[in-house]
């Protein structure tokens, strides 16, 4: 368990893996689920998915769990959930994301995903909110994410740990999610460091080096998720054109609006590529 001050992982020498073992030992205690098969973190927008996914067994403040921080912003819930779907698949469900922007570090950030590994789930659905660069995406289109360009300067892995990320966004997944809705486009994600938006310039850099979506999460737990040997499968709700993409200044208020008028569809949607995972 951590309190409000102490984090096992903000002591330098302590194991992150340990650290997610002891994590995914509280959910199987808490939840009294011994294991899970697919782990979803669920961003901007994405918050009611879980509520179509299936039966929510049980629900647990993300801070009973050892090693997770309290949510940094409102909207963003701090609660993991245990869900069994229709075809008997557990899901355990992430409303606790945290993000880089906050400054405790990578190991803090890719922390829910070394849990969710260590629970089991062999499946990751990263979900986020993110500006759109291709100007036919209006706010409120969902869109599978193909690949990504980290530009934090930063890495979940720990001296020298060669990972492959060929296929991170494995195809497999995506052409199932695409069964579901045939009309999904997808696009390559830009993650920020943030917090702040970018500017348009930082916008036209991202579409130069061949980006998509822009955001501030997903792609350092992605390559955490990756090293874990779970396949990855993730979507971005386009809340708002990118900076200068759209003409008109960017608030957070309009991504909480744009996550929330598309909430249903996206939700459904959500809920019915899990059914076939
Ligand atoms: N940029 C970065 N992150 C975001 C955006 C954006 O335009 N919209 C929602 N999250």
């Amino acid at each position: 368990m951590s309190d409000m001050n102490t984090n096992p992982l903000d002591d330098p020498s302590a194991d992150p893996f340990e650290v997610a073992a002891r994590a995914a030992g509280d959910i199987a205690r808490l939840t009294g689920v011994e294991r899970h098969d697919i782990a979803l973190t669920l961003g901007s927008g994405w918050g009611k998915a879980a509520d179509l996914v299936g039966e929510t067994t049980a629900t647990i403040p993300a801070t009973d769990v050892t090693g997770f921080s309290a949510p940094a912003l409102a909207g963003h819930v701090g609660s993991i959930r245990s869900i069994v779907t229709p075809e008997g698949k557990r899901v355990l469900v992430i409303g606790a994301r945290t993000h880089y922007y906050e400054g405790h570090g990578v190991r803090r950030v890719v922390h829910s995903v070394r849990t969710a590994a260590a629970t089991g789930a062999t499946t990751m659905v990263l979900t986020n909110g993110a500006g759109g660069i291709k100007e036919t995406w209006t706010p409120g289109t969902p869109v599978l994410i193909s690949d990504h360009i980290n530009l934090t300067a930063d890495s979940p892995l720990e001296g020298a740990t060669f990972i492959d990320l060929t296929d991170l966004y494995s195809s497999r997944l995506r052409e199932l999610a695409r069964t579901v809705d045939p009309t999904l486009d997808e696009g390559v994600y830009c993650q920020f460091r943030g917090p702040h938006y970018e500017t348009p310039a930082e916008v036209q850099m991202a579409k130069t080096i061949g980006g998509h979506i822009v955001g501030m999460s997903t792609a350092l737990e992605a390559i955490a998720a990756r090293q874990a040997g779970m396949e990855v499968l993730g979507f971005s709700l386009i809340t708002n054109l990118a900076a200068g993409i759209q003409k008109t200044p960017l608030s957070h208020a309009e991504v909480i609006e744009a996550g929330q008028a598309a909430e249903p569809v996206i939700s459904a949607l959500l809920a019915r590529v899990i059914g076939q995972l």
